[in-house]
């Protein structure tokens, strides 16, 4: 059900470019923005995001009519997003393989394989956009040691180049389907979620502005929330950086 689909060859950032751009996109939503390159990608936080070519870069920006949740739960799509690329990757990568971490975070054999940035706007109405970066053509097994230590490509676990537009519609079907069937409850997407959890089991460290939470990670509870169970009892936590795990 798109209604726009804009493809660059160069850009700086998807997302900057379609939330600079809401005014131009508002009656012509949901949008598509992809690029084949970003001089200025941005990750969550103050991280910078480079991707070489071969990867899939994009951006959905959309509006309250495209989203069957509640803005005030729109927080949700952060989770439901990294479901769907961890649901797509599994089509080419042994399911095994394929790992979510909290919030977003793809990770293939244990190295992350996908970015994702949600947005969330307020221009006279509510906008979210959701900005995902994913290494599939663009091999990592040239790159500096300790890039190959943390990050790897789809390419460099099937052995072969994926067809970009394929991988991207994959996407787009389920990130669709779960969130329609999102609308009334998060439950659907918990179970993959929690089958899927890099960090369950593992002792973790978040950073949440000036204060450091550690604990055992026991997954995620019914609103997306990481749960940790720290010295002082278990811990649900919407927001954060994970910095040790
Ligand atoms: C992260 O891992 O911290 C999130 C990375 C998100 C990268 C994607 S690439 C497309 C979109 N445009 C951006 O500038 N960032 C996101």
């Amino acid at each position: 059900n798109l209604k726009t689909v804009d493809v660059f060859d160069e850009i700086t950032s998807t997302n900057d470019h379609a939330l600079a751009s809401i005014e131009h996109y508002t009656d012509h939503l949901p949008a598509l923005i992809v690029a084949r390159s970003q001089t200025k990608g941005r990750g969550r936080g103050t991280r910078s995001w480079f991707a070489a070519d071969g990867a899939l870069t994009f951006s959905l920006l959309m509006g309250e009519a495209d989203i069957p949740i509640a803005p005030l739960a729109w927080h949700r799509c952060s989770i439901v997003a990294g479901v769907a690329m961890c649901q797509t990757l599994e089509q080419y990568a042994d399911g095994d393989m394929v790992q979510v971490k909290w919030p977003n975070d793809v990770y293939l054999a244990g190295r992350k394989v996908c970015g994702i940035l949600v947005e969330k706007r307020e221009q006279g109405r509510p906008y979210l956009c959701v900005g995902i970066g994913v290494n599939v053509n663009n091999s990592l097994e040239q790159a500096p040691f300790d890039v190959q230590q943390r990050a790897i490509a789809l390419t460099d676990v099937t052995h072969h180049q994926h067809f970009l537009p394929e991988v991207l519609l994959e996407f787009l079907k389920r990130f669709r389907s779960l969130c329609s069937e999102n609308a009334e409850s998060f439950a659907s997407v918990l179970p993959y979620w929690r089958s899927h959890c890099l960090l369950t089991g593992r002792q973790v460290e978040m950073q949440q502005g000036e204060r450091t939470f550690v604990g055992e990670c026991h997954g995620i509870d019914a609103e997306g929330a990481l749960l940790l169970e720290t010295s002082s009892g278990r811990r649900a936590l919407v927001s954060g950086e994970i910095v040790r795990w």
